[in-house]
Protein backbone atom coordinates (compact mmCIF):
# COMPACT_ATOMS: atom_id res chain seq x y z
CA UNK A 1 0.00 0.00 0.00
CA UNK A 2 1.44 3.62 -0.77
CA UNK A 3 2.06 5.73 1.41
CA UNK A 4 2.23 10.11 0.83
CA UNK A 5 5.29 11.96 2.88
CA UNK A 6 4.73 15.68 3.15
CA UNK A 7 7.07 18.24 4.37
CA UNK A 8 5.28 20.85 5.67
CA UNK A 9 5.51 24.47 5.33
CA UNK A 10 5.79 25.78 2.15
CA UNK A 11 3.62 28.30 0.35
CA UNK A 12 2.63 26.40 -2.81
CA UNK A 13 3.20 28.92 -6.34
CA UNK A 14 2.31 28.38 -9.93
CA UNK A 15 0.09 26.39 -12.25
CA UNK A 16 -2.62 23.28 -11.37
CA UNK A 17 -4.94 22.32 -14.37
CA UNK A 18 -7.76 20.69 -13.26
CA UNK A 19 -8.83 17.58 -14.58
CA UNK A 20 -12.44 16.79 -15.56
CA UNK A 21 -15.27 15.77 -12.72
CA UNK A 22 -15.50 12.52 -11.53
CA UNK A 23 -18.98 12.62 -10.03
CA UNK A 24 -20.50 13.84 -13.79
CA UNK A 25 -18.20 10.98 -15.57
CA UNK A 26 -19.62 8.37 -14.02
CA UNK A 27 -23.21 8.59 -14.61
CA UNK A 28 -22.91 10.09 -17.32
CA UNK A 29 -20.77 6.83 -18.46
CA UNK A 30 -23.52 4.79 -16.84
CA UNK A 31 -26.21 6.92 -19.47
CA UNK A 32 -23.66 5.41 -22.56
CA UNK A 33 -26.10 2.17 -21.67
CA UNK A 34 -29.39 3.72 -22.74
CA UNK A 35 -28.05 3.40 -26.70
CA UNK A 36 -26.82 0.98 -28.52
CA UNK A 37 -24.87 3.24 -30.57
CA UNK A 38 -21.33 4.40 -30.11
CA UNK A 39 -20.44 6.90 -27.33
CA UNK A 40 -17.07 8.91 -26.45
CA UNK A 41 -16.68 10.71 -23.28
CA UNK A 42 -14.38 13.57 -23.13
CA UNK A 43 -12.39 15.15 -20.09
CA UNK A 44 -12.61 11.73 -18.25
CA UNK A 45 -10.43 11.62 -14.92
CA UNK A 46 -8.01 8.49 -14.76
CA UNK A 47 -9.28 7.32 -11.43
CA UNK A 48 -9.75 4.20 -9.71
CA UNK A 49 -13.89 4.94 -9.28
CA UNK A 50 -13.86 5.55 -13.45
CA UNK A 51 -11.66 2.03 -14.40
CA UNK A 52 -14.27 0.73 -11.47
CA UNK A 53 -17.30 1.68 -13.89
CA UNK A 54 -15.46 0.93 -17.04
CA UNK A 55 -15.49 -2.69 -15.26
CA UNK A 56 -18.75 -2.72 -14.77
CA UNK A 57 -20.02 -2.26 -18.34
CA UNK A 58 -17.21 -4.71 -19.46
CA UNK A 59 -19.24 -7.20 -17.34
CA UNK A 60 -22.03 -6.11 -18.55
CA UNK A 61 -20.81 -7.29 -22.08
CA UNK A 62 -19.94 -4.05 -23.60
CA UNK A 63 -17.17 -2.44 -25.26
CA UNK A 64 -15.47 0.28 -23.26
CA UNK A 65 -12.02 1.76 -22.98
CA UNK A 66 -10.02 4.81 -21.67
CA UNK A 67 -7.64 6.57 -24.14
CA UNK A 68 -5.66 9.43 -22.16
CA UNK A 69 -8.29 11.59 -20.99
CA UNK A 70 -11.24 10.09 -23.66
CA UNK A 71 -13.75 7.37 -22.45
CA UNK A 72 -15.02 5.26 -25.63
CA UNK A 73 -18.10 2.68 -24.84
CA UNK A 74 -19.71 0.60 -28.02
CA UNK A 75 -22.83 -0.63 -25.78
CA UNK A 76 -24.50 -2.48 -28.97
CA UNK A 77 -26.75 -5.37 -27.94
CA UNK A 78 -25.49 -5.85 -24.63
CA UNK A 79 -27.51 -8.74 -23.20
CA UNK A 80 -26.17 -9.18 -19.52
CA UNK A 81 -28.34 -6.76 -16.41
CA UNK A 82 -26.47 -7.70 -13.24
CA UNK A 83 -23.73 -5.14 -11.64
CA UNK A 84 -22.18 -7.15 -9.24
CA UNK A 85 -21.56 -6.82 -5.41
CA UNK A 86 -17.89 -6.78 -5.97
CA UNK A 87 -18.01 -3.68 -8.46
CA UNK A 88 -20.53 -1.72 -6.11
CA UNK A 89 -19.06 -2.52 -2.49
CA UNK A 90 -16.09 -0.85 -3.22
CA UNK A 91 -17.60 2.00 -5.44
CA UNK A 92 -21.02 3.33 -3.98
CA UNK A 93 -21.78 5.18 -7.33
CA UNK A 94 -21.88 1.73 -9.58
CA UNK A 95 -25.87 1.92 -8.00
CA UNK A 96 -25.98 4.73 -11.48
CA UNK A 97 -26.39 1.92 -13.83
CA UNK A 98 -29.84 0.92 -11.85
CA UNK A 99 -31.82 3.27 -13.71
CA UNK A 100 -30.10 3.25 -16.88
CA UNK A 101 -30.14 -0.30 -17.08
CA UNK A 102 -33.98 -0.73 -16.01
CA UNK A 103 -34.71 1.87 -18.88
CA UNK A 104 -33.29 -0.22 -21.75
CA UNK A 105 -33.22 -3.71 -20.81
CA UNK A 106 -36.46 -3.52 -18.29
CA UNK A 107 -34.94 -5.40 -15.76
CA UNK A 108 -31.43 -4.76 -14.00
CA UNK A 109 -30.09 -6.33 -10.91
CA UNK A 110 -27.52 -4.50 -8.96
CA UNK A 111 -25.83 -4.79 -5.46
CA UNK A 112 -27.00 -3.27 -2.92
CA UNK A 113 -24.63 -0.72 -1.20
CA UNK A 114 -23.68 -0.75 1.81
CA UNK A 115 -23.17 2.13 4.21
CA UNK A 116 -19.63 3.59 4.48
CA UNK A 117 -17.43 5.70 6.69
CA UNK A 118 -19.27 8.31 6.12
CA UNK A 119 -22.39 7.26 7.30
CA UNK A 120 -25.35 5.53 6.66
CA UNK A 121 -26.12 5.81 2.53
CA UNK A 122 -29.86 4.48 1.67
CA UNK A 123 -31.46 4.16 -1.37
CA UNK A 124 -34.61 4.15 -0.70
CA UNK A 125 -35.15 7.55 -2.92
CA UNK A 126 -33.68 5.53 -5.54
CA UNK A 127 -36.32 2.84 -5.30
CA UNK A 128 -39.11 5.17 -4.66
CA UNK A 129 -38.73 6.75 -7.91
CA UNK A 130 -38.36 4.05 -10.23
CA UNK A 131 -41.21 2.41 -8.48
CA UNK A 132 -43.27 5.51 -9.36
CA UNK A 133 -42.40 5.24 -12.84
CA UNK A 134 -43.64 1.41 -12.95
CA UNK A 135 -40.88 -0.65 -11.88
CA UNK A 136 -41.45 -3.48 -9.38
CA UNK A 137 -38.63 -3.57 -7.19
CA UNK A 138 -37.70 -6.29 -4.57
CA UNK A 139 -34.58 -6.92 -2.76
CA UNK A 140 -32.99 -10.44 -2.32
CA UNK A 141 -30.01 -11.49 -1.52
CA UNK A 142 -28.26 -8.61 -1.31
CA UNK A 143 -29.29 -7.44 -4.35
CA UNK A 144 -31.88 -4.83 -5.74
CA UNK A 145 -33.77 -6.85 -8.28
CA UNK A 146 -36.01 -4.37 -10.52
CA UNK A 147 -38.23 -5.45 -13.61
CA UNK A 148 -40.63 -3.45 -15.49
CA UNK A 149 -42.92 -4.33 -18.60
CA UNK A 150 -43.26 -0.60 -19.28
CA UNK A 151 -41.61 2.05 -17.47
CA UNK A 152 -44.47 5.12 -17.90
CA UNK A 153 -43.90 8.86 -17.06
CA UNK A 154 -45.29 10.26 -13.82
CA UNK A 155 -44.77 13.32 -10.57
CA UNK A 156 -42.12 12.47 -8.61
CA UNK A 157 -40.86 14.28 -5.49
CA UNK A 158 -37.66 12.94 -4.81
CA UNK A 159 -37.34 14.53 -1.45
CA UNK A 160 -36.23 12.54 2.13
CA UNK A 161 -35.09 13.41 5.47
CA UNK A 162 -31.15 15.35 4.04
CA UNK A 163 -33.36 16.85 1.18
CA UNK A 164 -32.74 15.74 -2.31
CA UNK A 165 -30.68 13.05 -3.29
CA UNK A 166 -27.86 13.39 -6.34
CA UNK A 167 -27.87 9.88 -7.93
CA UNK A 168 -31.45 9.21 -7.28
CA UNK A 169 -32.17 12.46 -9.29
CA UNK A 170 -29.48 10.76 -11.41
CA UNK A 171 -30.83 7.59 -11.78
CA UNK A 172 -34.89 8.55 -12.14
CA UNK A 173 -33.51 10.98 -14.76
CA UNK A 174 -31.86 8.35 -17.16
CA UNK A 175 -35.19 5.56 -16.90
CA UNK A 176 -37.71 8.75 -17.33
CA UNK A 177 -35.78 9.96 -20.89
CA UNK A 178 -36.96 6.16 -21.98
CA UNK A 179 -40.73 6.13 -19.96
CA UNK A 180 -43.76 6.55 -21.60
CA UNK A 181 -44.89 10.02 -21.47
CA UNK A 182 -44.29 13.27 -19.06
CA UNK A 183 -42.17 13.03 -16.08
CA UNK A 184 -41.63 15.45 -13.38
CA UNK A 185 -39.08 15.39 -10.83
CA UNK A 186 -39.66 17.65 -7.88
CA UNK A 187 -37.29 18.35 -5.24
CA UNK A 188 -34.20 17.17 -8.09
CA UNK A 189 -30.70 18.05 -6.94
CA UNK A 190 -29.42 20.95 -8.51
CA UNK A 191 -25.60 20.27 -8.39
CA UNK A 192 -23.96 20.99 -11.57
CA UNK A 193 -22.97 17.36 -12.39
CA UNK A 194 -27.10 16.57 -12.72
CA UNK A 195 -27.11 19.37 -15.34
CA UNK A 196 -24.10 17.69 -16.90
CA UNK A 197 -25.31 14.68 -16.95
CA UNK A 198 -28.96 16.07 -18.58
CA UNK A 199 -26.65 18.40 -21.22
CA UNK A 200 -25.59 14.51 -22.33
CA UNK A 201 -28.55 12.89 -22.52
CA UNK A 202 -29.78 15.94 -24.50
CA UNK A 203 -27.01 15.38 -26.68
CA UNK A 204 -28.25 11.90 -27.22
CA UNK A 205 -32.12 12.86 -28.09
CA UNK A 206 -33.51 13.08 -24.42
CA UNK A 207 -36.07 15.70 -23.86
CA UNK A 208 -35.21 17.56 -20.20
CA UNK A 209 -36.44 20.98 -19.19
CA UNK A 210 -35.42 22.72 -16.01
CA UNK A 211 -32.12 20.78 -15.17
CA UNK A 212 -30.02 22.35 -12.71
CA UNK A 213 -33.40 23.53 -10.75
CA UNK A 214 -35.81 21.60 -8.11
CA UNK A 215 -38.03 20.57 -10.97
CA UNK A 216 -36.84 18.72 -13.89
CA UNK A 217 -39.62 17.84 -16.29
CA UNK A 218 -38.67 14.91 -19.01
CA UNK A 219 -40.40 13.75 -22.15
CA UNK A 220 -39.85 9.94 -22.84
CA UNK A 221 -38.49 8.98 -26.21
CA UNK A 222 -38.50 6.02 -27.85
CA UNK A 223 -34.92 5.77 -28.23
CA UNK A 224 -31.35 7.60 -27.78
CA UNK A 225 -28.36 7.88 -30.03
CA UNK A 226 -24.85 7.83 -29.50
CA UNK A 227 -23.27 10.78 -28.72
CA UNK A 228 -19.73 12.80 -28.16
CA UNK A 229 -19.42 15.17 -24.72
CA UNK A 230 -16.79 16.46 -23.06
CA UNK A 231 -17.23 16.47 -18.82
CA UNK A 232 -17.14 19.57 -16.74
CA UNK A 233 -13.98 20.15 -14.79
CA UNK A 234 -14.03 18.90 -11.02
CA UNK A 235 -15.62 21.41 -8.59
CA UNK A 236 -13.84 19.89 -5.58
CA UNK A 237 -10.59 19.14 -7.05
CA UNK A 238 -10.66 22.87 -7.66
CA UNK A 239 -11.89 24.03 -3.92
CA UNK A 240 -9.29 21.52 -2.76
CA UNK A 241 -6.31 23.26 -4.57
CA UNK A 242 -7.38 26.59 -4.01
CA UNK A 243 -7.58 25.81 -0.48
CA UNK A 244 -3.81 24.19 -1.10
CA UNK A 245 -3.26 27.99 -1.94
CA UNK A 246 -4.83 29.23 0.98
CA UNK A 247 -3.61 27.33 3.83
CA UNK A 248 -0.03 27.65 2.82
CA UNK A 249 -0.13 31.41 2.40
CA UNK A 250 0.69 30.80 -1.37
CA UNK A 251 -0.67 31.95 -5.14
CA UNK A 252 -2.12 29.39 -7.32
CA UNK A 253 -3.71 29.96 -10.94
CA UNK A 254 -5.90 27.14 -11.24
CA UNK A 255 -6.93 26.44 -14.58
CA UNK A 256 -9.42 24.85 -16.83
CA UNK A 257 -11.92 25.85 -13.79
CA UNK A 258 -15.67 26.63 -13.38
CA UNK A 259 -15.85 29.07 -10.43
CA UNK A 260 -19.56 29.53 -11.00
CA UNK A 261 -19.41 26.18 -9.55
CA UNK A 262 -17.84 27.07 -6.08
CA UNK A 263 -19.90 30.19 -5.25
CA UNK A 264 -20.55 29.25 -1.78
CA UNK A 265 -16.90 27.79 -0.95
CA UNK A 266 -15.74 31.48 -2.95
CA UNK A 267 -17.91 33.38 -0.82
CA UNK A 268 -16.73 32.04 2.43
CA UNK A 269 -13.07 31.73 1.53
CA UNK A 270 -13.30 35.96 0.28
CA UNK A 271 -15.06 36.56 3.97
CA UNK A 272 -11.91 35.19 5.58
CA UNK A 273 -9.02 37.08 3.80
CA UNK A 274 -8.33 34.81 1.00
CA UNK A 275 -8.00 36.95 -2.21
CA UNK A 276 -9.91 35.51 -5.23
CA UNK A 277 -10.08 36.35 -8.91
CA UNK A 278 -11.28 34.84 -12.30
CA UNK A 279 -11.11 35.28 -16.18
CA UNK A 280 -10.98 32.79 -18.81
CA UNK A 281 -11.75 29.31 -17.01
CA UNK A 282 -8.50 30.56 -14.71
CA UNK A 283 -9.26 31.36 -10.94
CA UNK A 284 -6.60 33.00 -9.19
CA UNK A 285 -5.77 32.43 -5.33
CA UNK A 286 -4.13 34.59 -3.34
CA UNK A 287 -3.20 33.21 0.83
CA UNK A 288 -2.10 35.73 3.14
CA UNK A 289 1.27 35.14 5.26
CA UNK A 290 -0.55 35.56 8.54
CA UNK A 291 -3.76 33.61 10.01
CA UNK A 292 -7.02 33.47 8.41
CA UNK A 293 -10.33 34.96 9.88
CA UNK A 294 -12.49 31.90 11.51
CA UNK A 295 -15.89 30.51 9.53
CA UNK A 296 -19.04 29.30 9.86
CA UNK A 297 -20.14 26.26 7.62
CA UNK A 298 -23.01 24.59 7.20
CA UNK A 299 -23.14 21.78 4.30
CA UNK A 300 -26.36 22.00 1.91
CA UNK A 301 -27.14 20.53 -0.74
CA UNK A 302 -26.18 22.66 -3.76
CA UNK A 303 -25.97 25.62 -4.44
CA UNK A 304 -25.36 25.37 -0.60
CA UNK A 305 -21.92 24.79 0.73
CA UNK A 306 -20.72 21.11 -0.42
CA UNK A 307 -20.40 18.25 1.65
CA UNK A 308 -17.61 16.90 -0.56
CA UNK A 309 -15.27 20.57 0.64
CA UNK A 310 -16.32 20.06 4.62
CA UNK A 311 -13.36 17.96 5.75
CA UNK A 312 -10.70 20.61 3.55
CA UNK A 313 -12.39 23.27 4.79
CA UNK A 314 -11.77 22.07 8.80
CA UNK A 315 -8.20 21.71 7.67
CA UNK A 316 -8.06 25.06 7.28
CA UNK A 317 -9.99 26.25 10.14
CA UNK A 318 -7.16 24.70 12.34
CA UNK A 319 -4.94 27.13 11.49
CA UNK A 320 -7.28 30.07 11.08
CA UNK A 321 -7.78 32.34 14.11
CA UNK A 322 -10.23 32.20 17.11
CA UNK A 323 -13.33 29.52 16.62
CA UNK A 324 -14.61 27.96 13.69
CA UNK A 325 -17.72 26.10 13.58
CA UNK A 326 -18.42 23.55 10.68
CA UNK A 327 -21.98 21.93 10.50
CA UNK A 328 -22.66 18.68 8.65
CA UNK A 329 -26.19 18.53 7.14
CA UNK A 330 -26.02 15.83 4.53
CA UNK A 331 -23.74 13.60 6.10
CA UNK A 332 -23.45 13.98 10.08
CA UNK A 333 -21.32 11.51 10.82
CA UNK A 334 -18.83 12.65 8.26
CA UNK A 335 -16.00 13.47 10.80
CA UNK A 336 -13.60 10.46 10.39
CA UNK A 337 -11.05 13.48 9.64
CA UNK A 338 -11.40 15.18 13.60
CA UNK A 339 -9.21 12.60 15.11
CA UNK A 340 -6.58 12.52 12.61
CA UNK A 341 -6.28 16.30 12.16
CA UNK A 342 -6.14 16.33 16.27
CA UNK A 343 -3.43 14.04 16.34
CA UNK A 344 -1.71 16.96 14.11
CA UNK A 345 -1.77 19.31 17.01
CA UNK A 346 -5.59 20.84 15.96
CA UNK A 347 -8.19 21.09 18.68
CA UNK A 348 -11.48 20.39 17.39
CA UNK A 349 -14.39 19.01 19.28
CA UNK A 350 -17.41 17.57 18.10
CA UNK A 351 -21.10 18.26 19.21
CA UNK A 352 -23.71 16.50 17.56
CA UNK A 353 -23.26 16.98 13.49
CA UNK A 354 -21.17 19.99 14.29
CA UNK A 355 -17.61 20.30 14.64
CA UNK A 356 -15.90 23.19 16.68
CA UNK A 357 -12.61 24.21 15.85
CA UNK A 358 -10.42 26.28 17.85
CA UNK A 359 -7.47 27.44 15.46
CA UNK A 360 -3.91 27.10 16.27
CA UNK A 361 -0.86 28.72 15.17
CA UNK A 362 0.83 25.75 13.49
CA UNK A 363 -0.12 22.11 13.21
CA UNK A 364 2.82 19.72 13.15
CA UNK A 365 3.23 16.67 11.08
CA UNK A 366 2.43 13.14 12.14
CA UNK A 367 1.52 9.70 10.74
CA UNK A 368 -2.08 9.78 10.15
CA UNK A 369 -4.41 7.35 8.23
CA UNK A 370 -6.90 8.90 5.50
CA UNK A 371 -10.18 7.24 6.59
CA UNK A 372 -11.95 8.22 2.93
CA UNK A 373 -12.01 10.16 0.04
CA UNK A 374 -12.18 13.88 1.15
CA UNK A 375 -10.53 13.16 4.50
CA UNK A 376 -7.57 12.27 2.67
CA UNK A 377 -7.64 15.80 0.85
CA UNK A 378 -7.87 17.36 4.43
CA UNK A 379 -4.78 15.08 5.69
CA UNK A 380 -2.60 16.25 2.79
CA UNK A 381 -3.53 20.38 3.26
CA UNK A 382 -2.96 20.00 7.02
CA UNK A 383 0.10 18.14 5.67
CA UNK A 384 1.03 21.06 3.47
CA UNK A 385 1.02 23.43 6.31
CA UNK A 386 1.98 21.53 9.37
CA UNK A 387 5.71 21.68 10.75
CA UNK A 388 7.60 19.24 9.86
CA UNK A 389 7.03 15.29 8.29
CA UNK A 390 3.70 13.69 7.73
CA UNK A 391 2.76 10.79 6.90
CA UNK A 392 -0.28 9.94 5.51
CA UNK A 393 -1.35 5.78 5.13
CA UNK A 394 -4.22 4.69 3.33
CA UNK A 395 -4.03 6.55 0.58
CA UNK A 396 -6.29 4.31 -1.91
CA UNK A 397 -9.08 6.46 -1.40
CA UNK A 398 -7.04 9.42 -2.63
CA UNK A 399 -6.96 7.56 -6.10
CA UNK A 400 -11.01 6.91 -6.24
CA UNK A 401 -10.82 10.75 -6.24
CA UNK A 402 -7.81 13.20 -7.23
CA UNK A 403 -6.22 12.82 -10.23
CA UNK A 404 -1.88 12.85 -9.49
CA UNK A 405 -2.59 14.89 -7.07
CA UNK A 406 0.70 14.58 -5.57
CA UNK A 407 2.43 15.69 -9.65
CA UNK A 408 0.41 18.65 -9.75
CA UNK A 409 0.87 19.49 -5.86
CA UNK A 410 5.04 19.21 -6.41
CA UNK A 411 4.91 21.07 -9.74
CA UNK A 412 3.77 24.41 -7.60
CA UNK A 413 6.56 23.45 -4.45
CA UNK A 414 5.01 21.33 -2.21
CA UNK A 415 7.65 18.54 -0.71
CA UNK A 416 5.24 15.81 -1.40
CA UNK A 417 6.10 11.89 -2.31
CA UNK A 418 4.00 8.80 -2.55
CA UNK A 419 5.98 5.81 -1.52
CA UNK A 420 5.47 2.08 -1.16
CA UNK A 421 4.72 0.83 2.04
C1 LIG B 1 -23.27 12.23 -4.27
C2 LIG B 1 -21.78 12.36 -4.51
C3 LIG B 1 -21.03 12.51 -3.20
C4 LIG B 1 -21.59 13.65 -2.38
C5 LIG B 1 -23.11 13.51 -2.24
C6 LIG B 1 -23.76 14.71 -1.55
C7 LIG B 1 -21.48 11.06 -6.55
C8 LIG B 1 -20.87 9.86 -7.19
N1 LIG B 1 -21.32 11.16 -5.22
O1 LIG B 1 -23.48 11.03 -3.54
O2 LIG B 1 -19.65 12.76 -3.50
O3 LIG B 1 -21.01 13.67 -1.09
O4 LIG B 1 -23.72 13.36 -3.53
O5 LIG B 1 -23.48 15.87 -2.26
O6 LIG B 1 -22.05 11.90 -7.21
N2 LIG B 1 -30.30 9.80 0.93
C9 LIG B 1 -31.44 9.19 1.38
N3 LIG B 1 -32.04 8.26 0.57
C10 LIG B 1 -31.57 7.94 -0.66
C11 LIG B 1 -30.39 8.58 -1.12
C12 LIG B 1 -29.79 9.50 -0.31
O7 LIG B 1 -31.91 9.46 2.48
O8 LIG B 1 -32.16 7.09 -1.34
C13 LIG B 1 -29.63 10.80 1.78
C14 LIG B 1 -28.17 10.47 2.06
O9 LIG B 1 -28.03 9.58 3.14
C15 LIG B 1 -27.61 11.85 2.37
C16 LIG B 1 -28.40 12.75 1.42
O10 LIG B 1 -29.57 12.01 1.06
O11 LIG B 1 -27.90 12.20 3.70
C17 LIG B 1 -27.67 13.15 0.18
O12 LIG B 1 -27.08 12.01 -0.42
P1 LIG B 1 -26.97 11.83 -2.01
O13 LIG B 1 -27.13 13.16 -2.66
O14 LIG B 1 -27.87 10.74 -2.44
O15 LIG B 1 -25.49 11.33 -2.16
P2 LIG B 1 -24.97 10.47 -3.37
O16 LIG B 1 -25.78 10.81 -4.57
O17 LIG B 1 -24.84 9.05 -2.98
Amino acid sequence: MDKIIIEGGVPLKGTIEISGAKNAALPIIAATLLTEEKCVIKNVPALRDVFTMLKILRSLGVKAQMDGDRVTVEPKKYKRYIADYKFVSTMRASICVLGPLLAKMKQAKVSMPGGCVIGQRPVDLHLKGLRALGANIKIEHGYIVASAKKLRGKNIFLGGAYGSSVLATSNVLMSAVLAQGRTLIENAACEPEIIDLANFLIKMGAKIKGQGTPIVEIEGVKRLNGATYSVIPDRIETGTHILAAAITGGELSIKKARIDHLSALIDKLTQIGVKIKYSNNTIYVKGKASALKSMDITTLPYPGFPTDMQAQMMALSTVSDGISVLTEKIFPDRFMHVSELNRMGANIFLEGASAIVKGSKRLSGAPVMASDLRASAALILAGLVAKGKTEISRIYHLDRGYEKIEEKLMKVGAKIKRVKE
